[in-house]
């Protein structure tokens, strides 16, 4: 079994320099950050390399310059917030190799701090360039990868880096592997999967994936119209994608051969238009109606997953369950995920949930700080879901 090393056993580190890949991709309006989780993600690993006396040197991207210097895809504005959030000056370098991040960092004292500009203005970024990886190598003496979200993409500072100098896994990185873990790795049994969202289409893999782990899958959201329309039942005028009906089945077989208990809705909320507050109507799921749109699932499913979560030892979660952003097709969402909060708050199960809409449900629900992961990465999470490599995991693993 592969292992990972431990930035807990470092010693004095003063003299040398840390290379710490985050991510602060964060989202920014006019110009300054409005949602700053990422960079308060990253402080324990900064803290840390801080106290031991290493120089902290930052690589991150931000957006998609695609190897061009894109002057507002700059990382400057995220130095103010960062120095707020750390309580220590924070040094920026107007490029990630070369003189300039070498004076920068030469310049800072044992312990001090320094955001490198933007590693994706550089096309041997994403190319993963040996001679890019080597001057970004030379700028330190050991790596720290604390950015899960981005190690889906196997690029210089995520990837190349990882394989030159002696890499580590910061601590947010190892506080998510751990809880992916827990989750789908070696989880506490029987495990619960729910998984929504809109598409089938963009969710295959990973329920090809999920049906081979899990012991129970709830689906939810638009893509259980398609699943229900598979199994001849109406949608009426839902959103559906008839072309995958035959794979929608295909999953179906394939779950019942390999035991996993799928679990579609048996009721459903649905409106003639996505409206808030418009007049719905609950259905069976053998009475839709030809002018109705489905938009979340009922009273009657909602209840019947979470005496479903009350029998199991693990879920985890990926996909709201309706529209839960109009309301009142938020209610199966909301009912759920406090239910699962609730007992993953009181330690009877445990519960991880990660994607963007996902946690945006949960944050709806008020309910996110309760459960005991919610992964803020959004295209890492799913490849992980999917069973799929993560090269910046994987460039870190020892043995
Ligand atoms: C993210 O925001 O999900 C990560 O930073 C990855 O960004 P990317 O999709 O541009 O690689």
């Amino acid at each position: 079994m592969s292992s990972f090393r431990s930035l807990d056993i470092l010693n004095d580190l003063t003299g040398q320099t840390a290379l710490v890949r985050v991510d602060f991709n964060v989202p920014m309006e006019n110009g300054r950050v409005s949602d700053d989780t990422r960079l308060r993600s990253a402080l324990p690993t900064i803290k840390l390399l801080s106290a031991k006396g290493a120089k902290v040197a930052l690589l991150a991207h931000f957006d998609r310059p695609k190897g061009k210097i894109v002057p507002e895809m700059s990382l400057r504005p995220i130095v103010a917030p960062l120095e707020a959030l750390l309580g220590h000056p924070v040094a920026f370098a107007v490029d990630c190799i070369g003189e300039p991040a070498r004076l920068v960092l030469d310049g800072l004292k044992p312990g001090g701090v320094a955001l490198l500009e933007n590693v994706r203005f550089h096309p041997g970024e994403e190319e993963n360039d040996p001679d890019f990886v080597s001057q970004l190598a030379a700028l330190g003496h050991i790596y720290v990868n604390d950015a899960f979200s981005a190690a889906h993409r196997a690029h210089a500072s995520t990837e190349g880096v990882a394989r030159k100098l002696r890499a580590y896994p910061g601590l947010s990185m190892s506080r998510e592997l751990a809880a992916l873990d827990a989750a789908l790795g070696t989880p506490r049994r029987p495990v619960l999967g729910i998984v929504g969202g809109s598409k089938v289409s963009t969710k295959l893999d990973l329920l090809r994936n999920l049906i081979d782990k899990l012991d129970k899958l709830a689906i939810g959201g638009g893509m259980a119209n398609t699943f229900l329309y598979a199994q001849g039942h109406p949608i009426g005028a839902s959103l559906c994608e008839k072309d995958l009906a035959e794979t929608a089945r295909d999953i179906l077989a394939a779950a019942k051969a390999k035991g996993c208990e799928i679990l579609l809705p048996i009721d459903l909320v649905c409106a003639e238009e996505l409206k808030s507050g418009v007049l719905s109507v609950v259905r069976r799921v053998d009475e839709v109606a030809e002018q109705d749109k489905i938009f979340d699932a009922g009273p009657l499913s909602a209840a019947r997953l979470t005496s479903v979560i009350d029998s199991v030892a693990t879920v985890i979660w990926n996909g709201p369950l309706g529209v839960f952003e109009v309301p009142p097709f938020d209610a199966a969402t909301v009912a759920v995920a406090r239910h699962t909060a609730s007992l993953a708050k009181a330690g009877s199960i445990i519960a991880v949930a990660g994607g963007g809409d996902t946690v945006a449900a949960l944050n709806a629900a008020g309910v996110a700080q309760d459960f005991s992961f919610v992964s803020t990465a959004g295209g890492a999470f799913l490849e992980w879901m999917e069973g799929k490599p993560l090269p910046g995991v994987d460039a870190l693993k020892i043995g």
